[in-house]
This record gives C-alpha cells, structure tokens and sequence, in this order.
C-alpha cells in the first residue's frame, strides 16, 4: 500500500449504464474527495467488463483480462469511494461479479490480497424513497468480510432523479456538504493508517 501521505482513492459506481444517477454521485464523490487533498482515479465498470465468475473458466485461464486489470487499480489505491444502485434489495451482479473476480488468488499473491488494508466509503443513489440503504448495508457485510474497512459513515441518496442538474452537479447544498463531510471523514482515516504504518 503507498505511504506518501497522500491518500490515494479509487472511485466508481456500481452500474454500468450510461446515465447512471451512481456514475454522476461517483463523479461528485471523485472531486469532492479531490478537495480532500487526495489523489483521485474515476474509473467507470464498463471499462473493464468481465464474464460471470466460473471457476471452470479460472481454472483454464486464469483471471480475465479485466479482472486483472481492476485489481492492479485496487493495489495501487488506499481507498475505495462505492456509488451504487439498489437492485431488488442487494447489490447489482456486475459489482458482486468484479468483487468476485478479485477475491481470487492470482501469481503468488494470496486471495484478498487486494482488498486487505483498503478503506472504503460507501453511497447509493435511487430514483425511490430509500435510496438504496438495504444495498448499503449488504455491500457493507461483503466488504467488512474479505478484510476491507468499511466507514460506519455511509450515504444514500434518494430521489436521484432530482438532485443533479444538467452538467451531473448536485442541486442541494445540504447533500453536498454531507458529501464533503463523507470525503474528509475517509482522507483523515486513511492518512491516520498511514501514519500509524510508517
Ligand atoms: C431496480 N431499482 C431499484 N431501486 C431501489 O431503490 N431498490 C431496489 O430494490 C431496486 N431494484 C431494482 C432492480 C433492478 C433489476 C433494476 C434494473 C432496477 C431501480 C434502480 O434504483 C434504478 O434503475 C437506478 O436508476 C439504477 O441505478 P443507476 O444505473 O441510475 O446508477
């Protein structure tokens, strides 16, 4: 994990479509964090688009491409900023499918190898009244269980159709600024890591 200090934060949303309510929250989350002092990489899922975990298939080849790719990105980062939907309760396949992926053990390095020491903040964004709390708290258990440091701080946003305007930036100032809250809260935690381990 780097130690320069300065906390190095992987951004994405959980949903691959193109005008994702999460990929705009991940984007707002990404410069927000950024005014945090942190060194900030959005990345977007439908970069790096994986088959369903099969193990048939790892056996013979191995870890897919993509696969191996988002898990040098998970190594080279501290923290981890989650903006995703709510399906039917859970968490959408494609972010279940990409953690799966990486849980496994690739070259020498043993499986979680990854995850182990990242601290993660976790939002959601719905059009509905919930705003994806129920997925939150799943994504939390999943976590919190292959070693990662979940912020007991997390976020939902309901009403994400109303809350962004035309260039994705938020409309309310109130969400905003819990935002910023949130941001702050996951670069001090992450540089108090960092100092402890040096
Ligand atoms: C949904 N949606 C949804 N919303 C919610 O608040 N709770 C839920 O349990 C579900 N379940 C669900 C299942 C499936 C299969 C789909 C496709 C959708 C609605 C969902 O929040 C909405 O489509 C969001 O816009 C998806 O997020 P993005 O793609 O806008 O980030």
């Amino acid at each position: 994990m780097p130690t320069n200090n300065k906390p190095r934060i992987l951004v994405f949303a959980g949903s691959t479509r193109k005008d994702s309510f999460n990929k705009k929250l991940a984007r707002v989350a990404a410069e927000s964090a950024q005014k945090t002092g942190a060194e900030v990489t959005l990345i977007d899922l439908k970069d790096y688009e994986m088959p369903l975990y099969d193990g048939d298939y790892e056996e013979a080849q191995g870890l897919p491409e993509a696969a191996s790719r988002l898990r040098k990105l998970f190594f080279d980062h501290d923290g981890l900023i989650i903006a995703t939907p709510e399906y039917n309760g859970s968490l959408p396949a494609v972010l279940k499918n990409a953690i799966d992926w990486l849980s496994r053990k690739q070259g020498d390095e043993p499986p979680l190898a990854c995850f182990r020491g990242k601290t993660a903040l976790l939002l959601a964004a719905s059009p509905g009244a919930l705003g994806g709390i129920r997925c939150l708290a799943h994504l939390n258990i999943i976590l919190s269980g292959i070693q990662v440091m979940v912020l007991p701080e997390m976020k939902s946003v309901p009403q994400a159709h109303k809350v962004f305007d035309d260039q994705g930036n938020l409309t309310d100032q109130n969400l905003q600024q819990s935002l910023d809250k949130l941001t702050e809260r996951l670069s001090t935690v992450i540089r108090s890591i960092q100092a402890t381990n040096s």
